[in-house]
């Protein structure tokens, strides 16, 4: 598995060029794109302006001298790199699973060529199968758990090692174990209308590129 994630991580690595802001993603598989970006920059002499989608990974880029600017100091993002826990036929998908979903969709944002690239497991039919993440405030944060509850959509509060897990942005992420999501984009926009919801896992019409590393080789998908 990890051979195949470092495989459709350094294929992505062949949209980035001189001069360009690229998008750094957060997660196991972006690990392998922001390495591989790391030594272009030092062996090669790559010239590119890196975006940060997390703390981890602006620790990560700043070891392997990678420079970077904050996402208000640019206006375009010319290419996104980052993982993604589920991606459907139709190029949506669920992020957030390392718990920086906020991040990474203000950076997709003013992405013009926002990829992502997974192994073959992530490939699914329909979206639910993996927890969608949902970032709240932490004021009432209990109130919505108890709304999302009532829905039928068993949340649970993010935790790691017993801990109430908090994101680089200050807030909780619920996880909702929905099974199956059968319109992603009505549903986010449920969520969204929710106060005290900062943003959800849910990446609707937004991935340029689908690159999927399998047994067979790598493809790349591209959304019409
Ligand atoms: C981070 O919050 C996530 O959105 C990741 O990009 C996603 O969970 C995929 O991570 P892996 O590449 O580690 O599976």
């Amino acid at each position: 598995m990890e051979k195949l994630k470092k495989i459709a991580a350094v294929t992505a690595t062949q949209y980035v060029k001189d001069g360009m802001v690229v998008g750094l993603g957060t997660g196991s598989t972006a690990y392998y794109f922001v390495e591989e970006i790391g030594r272009r920059v030092q062996e090669e002499g790559l010239q590119i302006i890196g975006v940060t989608t997390s703390s981890r990974t602006t620790a990560q880029a700043e070891s392997l001298g990678i420079p970077l600017k904050a996402v208000d100091d640019i206006d375009i993002i010319d290419v996104t790199v980052d993982g993604a826990d589920e991606v459907d036929p139709d190029f949506n998908g669920i992020k957030g699973g390392g718990g920086a979903l906020l991040m990474e969709k203000i950076v997709a944002t003013p992405t013009k060529n926002y990829i992502w690239v997974v192994d073959e497991s992530k490939m699914v039919e329909k979206l639910g199968a993996f927890k969608l993440p949902v970032e709240v405030v932490q004021y009432g944060a209990e109130r919505i758990f108890r709304e999302f509850a009532a829905k039928g959509y068993k949340p649970s509060f993010r935790e790691y090692d017993g801990v109430r897990f908090v994101t680089d942005m200050k807030n909780f992420i619920i996880d909702l174990d929905l099974g199956v999501i059968d319109n992603p984009v009505e549903f986010g926009k449920e969520l969204k209308a929710m106060t005290g919801v900062v943003d959800h896992g849910l990446f609707t019409g937004m991935v340029n590129k689908v690159i999927v590393a399998g047994k067979d080789g790598v493809k790349v998908l591209e959304r019409p």
